[in-house]
């Protein structure tokens, strides 16, 4: 390449350059003397971008995989969330790589092995403590180191579609870092920091043999060896619950028979709302292990499955945000792991995808579907709710969109896809009675206590007739339909 001219030459230059009665030049994106001496050639441009695309791929992956198991719901909502941003990122640079001409794109392979150890190590990672620090203490700040030296680097009107897609992936990639501190400070203790500090010191070691995470610094090949992932990592998808979670076999209140009823005011049914809202913590850690068992698809099919993970733990949210709205204690409510227990541990992947397919789709219908719940929600007179339904119903729409994209044609037409998953959904969801036989839940009718506590906080008295509610899913499924056994 040829030499750049000297600064004090570019400063002359520039200095004697005026846009149109002074307007900035370059659309405002960079200085004159910046735009004269900075940049990045496409082939070194796109090796820091596939490096950074490889690592938000490796950390898409971490996030899911860890979903199902991990007991914390903040994690679990956390992680589905930087889960969803990497996605993005991921389908974004690519989209980018593929623009810069230097084909074989490679986007499959790694870009750099020892980068691979690094995340296998804090893929490994066999507690709480050793994840939030792996991911918010070492792999997220590299990705952000990585970006921030792209930013510096490139020329900013040469690569503008390169500098912009990191620009936006820096902001987000903060967010995550920002979270992960804080996590990072709840969650981890000195003895923790103490028991971790060799792993830390051997993470630092493998980053620096990768020349950082971008290539760019010297490579200082220190050595390391594997420690947690010396043995081959293996997923685990049976979902877990904090403490709070105290009753989680419990399908004592059939939330959709009371919904359904026309005999029964639009109010008290916000309780079921919520309930069901947040009771979709367990479509995320379905999800999850659908993207972490089913390897080998386009990025696309990740990148869309993923944005519905991440809506589905939003529709959790929603849910928290209405309990807290009515002063009710969520802790209260028995918010069961039934249905992604059963379906990640008796079903396969297709299955467990067919099956939710089947309950989305089931949700489209004018007469029991989203549109209702949203009727009902406007009916409550509740801004708050009908806003949740509003976006709730949204989604699901998207949701049921993507199940006919990636799965239906796996079966060849809709109608087969739902009768696959309608058969494995009656299959999975049979142990009703069995829970209660092994004593893990007594399937207690928590409805009452929580709508007498709705009562107090809307200043009305409850109903008699709604106090005795008393429907469960012993035989039921949630779309109302009987459980085969
Ligand atoms: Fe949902
Ligand atoms: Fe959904």
């Amino acid at each position: 390449m040829q030499k750049a001219p000297s600064e004090e030459a570019v400063r002359k230059l520039a200095e004697g350059y005026r846009g149109f009665a002074g307007l900035p030049p370059l659309a405002g994106l960079d200085s004159i003397d910046r735009a004269m001496t900075k940049g990045l050639t496409i082939r070194e441009s796109v090796q820091r971008l596939k490096r950074v695309r490889w690592a938000m791929k490796r950390l898409h992956g971490i996030f899911t995989s860890r979903i199902a198991a991990m007991p914390i719901y903040e994690l679990k909502m956390a992680f589905s969330l930087h889960a969803y941003y990497c996605a993005e990122h991921v389908a974004a640079i690519a989209e980018r790589v593929r623009e810069m001409r230097q084909p074989p794109y490679g986007l499959e392979a790694s870009p750099e092995p020892i980068l691979d150890v690094f995340f296998d190590e804090i893929q490994a990672a066999p507690s709480t403590a050793a994840l939030v620090l792996g991911l918010y203490r070492e792999a997220v700040p590299a990705v952000l180191r990585a970006l921030q030296r792209f930013l510096s680097e490139t020329n900013r009107l040469f690569d503008h579609p390169s500098y912009r897609l990191c620009r936006l992936a820096s902001l987000e990639m903060r967010e995550i870092e920002e979270y992960g501190q804080q996590a990072i400070k709840c969650l981890v203790v000195d003895e923790d920091r103490e028991a971790l500090s060799g792993w830390l010191d051997t993470l630092g070691r493998i980053l620096s043999s990768a020349g950082d995470l971008d290539g760019t610094s010297d490579s200082n090949e220190t050595g390391f060896e594997r420690m947690f992932s010396a043995a081959a990592y293996r997923y685990d998808g049976v979902p877990k619950r904090d403490r709070r979670f105290k009753d989680p076999y419990n399908m004592g209140v059939n939330a959709e028979k009371l919904l359904f009823d026309p005999d029964v005011e639009p109010l008290p049914k916000s309780i079921m709302l919520y309930f069901k809202r947040m009771r979709e913590i367990d479509v995320p850690e379905v999800i999850s292990s659908i993207l972490s068992e089913n390897t080998g698809r386009s990025w696309e099919y990740y990148r869309d499955m993923t944005r519905q993970l991440w809506d589905e733990a939003r529709h959790a949210m929603m849910g928290e945000v209405g309990f807290v709205s009515l002063g009710i204690d969520w802790s209260d409510v028995p918010l069961n792991f039934t249905w992604s227990l059963e379906l990640n541990t008796k079903l396969d992947p297709q299955e467990r995808h067919a099956v939710l397919f089947t309950i989305e789709q089931g949700l489209m219908p004018k007469k029991n579907g989203k549109e209702y719940e949203w009727q009902v929600a406007l009916g409550t007179a509740d801004r708050l709710t009908a806003l949740i339904q509003d976006y709730d119903w949204a989604d699901e729409v998207l949701h049921a969109r993507i199940g006919r994209q990636w799965l239906v044609p796996e079966f060849g037409s809709q109608a087969e896809a739902q009768a696959f998953g309608d058969e494995a959904w009656s299959r999975a969801t049979a142990d009703w009675a069995a829970w209660r036989d092994k004593g893990l839940t007594e399937h207690r009718n928590w409805w009452p206590d929580v709508y007498r506590s709705a009562c107090r906080h809307w200043g009305i008295e409850p109903e008699p007739e709604l106090l005795a509610y008393n429907a469960t899913y012993e035989n039921t499924r949630a779309d109302l339909k009987r459980v085969s056994g």
